[in-house]
């Protein structure tokens, strides 16, 4: 096989036979094929597509790329959750412990922030004395005992998929629906879950712009879960703007705090319920949806998700207190507040802007191996819908380092205001099963 005749072939509009898609993913992981051919490759995909078999054998081939996680010695069904990317998205810090309140295993691998979006990881480092390795012993053993353990990617999963999305990065080809479906497929089948709740972001901050794209990337995801007898369910959810009011880290780790003792932004809270919800009746705990959404309202209102969220801290070396007393967590030296100069309504808050602003103030990094200034962000003020005066404050930053004007002006783009009311947005937009 020659990798050139494979680019011409989808560069045509032709399908992959499984042997092909091997090669190529053997291929470029083991170095025999080069950037520059599997740019076009990606490229080639980007604009032909994938059949949901050429999909489902390419997330085969990135699985088989590395190792498996061999959770067997977890009791229970673990249900892993993945969100396809947004901006204050601080779900898996109330959905983890919530879920493992009720009885769900939550043994649980997050990623770190790059660019403009966050990662569950950097949030947790915030919290003083946290740490986010364990062996695989320890991490089955804190599971068994707590319910909970959630740890950085560790060991050599999916290593294809690490290569490729490096390389899409940098090529303009990330926005692709097989590609986008494969990466997150082939990591969550790779943590060794025995059912995946996604949470897939449509909106102007979110890669899915369209509801029709939202529910295509759902629907080939649920379909390589199902292919694999992995139950496999797709929440579409809004990223027309920041999810809650906290955008950083520490900060949205107080938010999170905020939502686990029953408080917290009504759209954001019903999420985090219809994601846990979908959770705890795959992991076999409620029968249906209604039921369990009713039941894990009760558990975030009666303090047993805070609880649980306290244990999970304690267990990973961290300062439990803070969920007492979120003072304890970093805070900024510096903060600026964003005024407005007109008066209206907001109508969009483009969340990409406000991931960039919060990354420049510190809360993020360009390249991976940056440090993250945990107390930097942005706490929004205002959100889609809600009426301004000119002088009224839409959003404060905080940083350690100097916040200036520019920082002021990147964040002012973010938001768009306009005479009318718009219509309210859903947070829930379909649920694909
Ligand atoms: N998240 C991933 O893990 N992969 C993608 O391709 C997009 C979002």
């Amino acid at each position: 096989m020659r990798m050139v005749d494979l680019i011409q072939k989808k560069r045509d509009g032709y399908c992959f036979t499984n042997e092909e898609i091997d090669f190529i993913i053997n291929g470029f992981t083991c170095g025999s094929i080069p950037d520059y051919q599997m740019s076009a490759f990606l490229m080639a995909v980007y604009f032909q597509g994938m059949d949901s078999l050429e999909t489902t054998q390419l997330t085969m081939a990135m699985v088989n790329s590395g190792d498996i996680m061999d959770l067997s010695g977890i009791h229970g069904v673990k249900v892993d959750k993945h969100s396809t990317g947004g901006v204050g998205d601080k779900t898996s810090l109330i959905v983890g412990p919530l879920v493992a309140a009720v009885g769900v295993p939550v043994a649980k691998m997050s990623g770190r922030g790059l660019g403009h979006t966050g990662g569950t990881i950097d949030k947790l480092e915030s919290i003083e004395g946290f740490h986010v390795k364990l062996s695989q012993e320890a991490f089955v053993e804190q599971v068994n005992k707590h319910k909970i353990a959630i740890v950085s990617q560790t060991g050599n999963l999916t290593p294809a998929d690490k290569k490729i999305y490096a390389l899409r990065d940098v090529t303009a080809t990330v926005n692709s629906i097989p590609l986008i479906a494969s990466s997150i497929m082939s990591k969550k089948i790779a943590s060794g879950a025995d059912a995946i709740v996604l949470d897939v972001k449509m909106g102007s901050g979110a890669f899915m712009k369209t509801l029709a794209d939202a529910r295509e990337l759902a629907k080939i995801m649920v379909q390589i879960g199902k292919g694999l007898k992995i139950k496999t369910i797709a929440i579409i959810t809004d990223m027309n703007q920041p999810l809650g009011y906290e955008v950083g880290n520490a900060n949205e780790v107080k938010e999170a705090i905020e939502v686990l003792n029953g408080k917290g932004e009504a759209g954001f809270v019903k999420v985090c319920l219809t994601i846990a919800a979908y959770m705890t009746v795959a992991g076999g705990i409620y029968t249906d949806f209604i039921q369990a959404y009713a039941a894990l309202s009760g558990v975030l209102q009666n303090g047993e998700a805070l609880d649980k969220f306290k244990e999970f801290i304690d267990a990973q070396g961290g300062r439990a207190a803070v969920a007492d007393n979120p003072e304890l967590l970093p805070r900024a030296r510096n903060h600026v507040e964003l005024k407005s100069t007109l008066a209206g309504y907001i109508q969009n808050i483009a969340a990409e802007q406000v991931g960039i602003a919060a990354m420049l103030l510190g809360a993020g990094r360009k390249t991976i191996n940056e440090p993250i200034d945990y107390a930097a962000g942005i706490t929004l003020k205002k959100k889609v819908g809600d009426e301004v005066q000119p002088d009224d404050v839409l959003a404060v930053l905080h940083s350690n380092q100097t916040i200036n004007p520019e920082n002021c002006q990147i964040l002012s783009k973010a938001f768009v205001i306009g005479p009318q009311r718009p219509g309210e947005l859903p947070d829930v937009y379909d649920v694909i099963e």
